[in-house]
């Protein structure tokens, strides 16, 4: 089954003086989540923003908190950021020795549990972990920064980690340079959400923000659509006496 796709804009690039406004634009040009970019100098060498900042402008939407740690320790602030409002919590497999206990612990604070993969990190850090996940996110980028270039060797991984997940309610997020232009790439490979920062916040304000969203989301629902080839191959079957489920 073809699941539906989401997009998730990023507000590491918001208007960072205008924070609450932008929050408000992003709800309203349809982001399906936000993505919250938190940073820690140490994991990763930039600082971003903590449970502090995601609490404020927690009131502002009733969507998804899609917050992405990527910072070292991560187990002593996963309650800050469950209490923050945060809706699902990704941590990152490179972050500490003990993903397993991360990811339990994620759940235990009635929160989704998400695993990030840095783009040299392979697809086997989940093997034994996929039963405790929500959502892998996979870097196609080197974190740290928006506005980087999208790393095409990712898209093996991708496919093979909608491999590994087979039918489990697991979604499959990408993160990094995504674009209108890549977004069918990355669809087509397997991923079923998209984050997008610099190419969501082009523009300014709620309409601009919407033609953005709603161009990455058409280029991914594209890749989904049967080909045509496939498609002659449905109606040869509706003919002979039915589409094969
Ligand atoms: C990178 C972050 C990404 C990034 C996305 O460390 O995790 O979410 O900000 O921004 P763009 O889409 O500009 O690459
Ligand atoms: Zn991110």
């Amino acid at each position: 089954m073809t699941r539906e796709v989401i997009v998730a804009p990023s507000i590491l690039a918001a208007d960072f003086a205008r924070l609450g406004e932008e929050i408000v634009a992003i709800d309203a040009a349809g982001a399906d989540w936000i993505h919250c970019d938190v940073m820690d100098g140490h994991f990763v060498p930039n600082i971003s923003f903590g449970p502090h900042v995601i609490k404020a402008i927690r009131p502002l939407t009733k969507k998804v908190f899609d917050v992405h740690l990527m910072i070292a320790p991560v187990d002593p602030y996963l309650e800050a950021f469950a209490k923050a409002g945060a809706d699902v919590i990704t941590v990152h497999a490179e972050a500490g020795p003990h993903l397993d206990r991360s990811l339990q612990a994620i759940r235990a604070l009635g929160r989704k549990a998400g695993v990030s993969l840095c783009p040299a990190t392979a697809e086997s850090v989940i093997e034994y972990v996929l039963d405790r996940l929500d959502l892998v996110l996979v870097m196609t980028v080197n974190p740290g920064f928006g506005g980087q270039s999208f790393l095409a060797s990712q898209l093996a991984k991708i496919a093979r980690i909608k491999t590994m997940i087979r039918n489990r309610p697991i979604r499959l997020e990408v993160d990094g340079g995504v674009t209108r232009d890549n977004a069918a790439a990355v669809a087509a490979a397997g991923a079923d959400t998209l984050v997008a920062g610099s190419a969501v916040f082009r523009g300014k304000g709620a309409a601009e923000y919407a033609a953005n969203i709603a161009a990455i989301r058409a280029a991914a629902d594209a890749s989904l659509l049967p080909k045509p080839q496939d498609r002659s191959a449905q109606r040869m079957r509706v003919s002979d006496g039915g589409p094969v489920r």
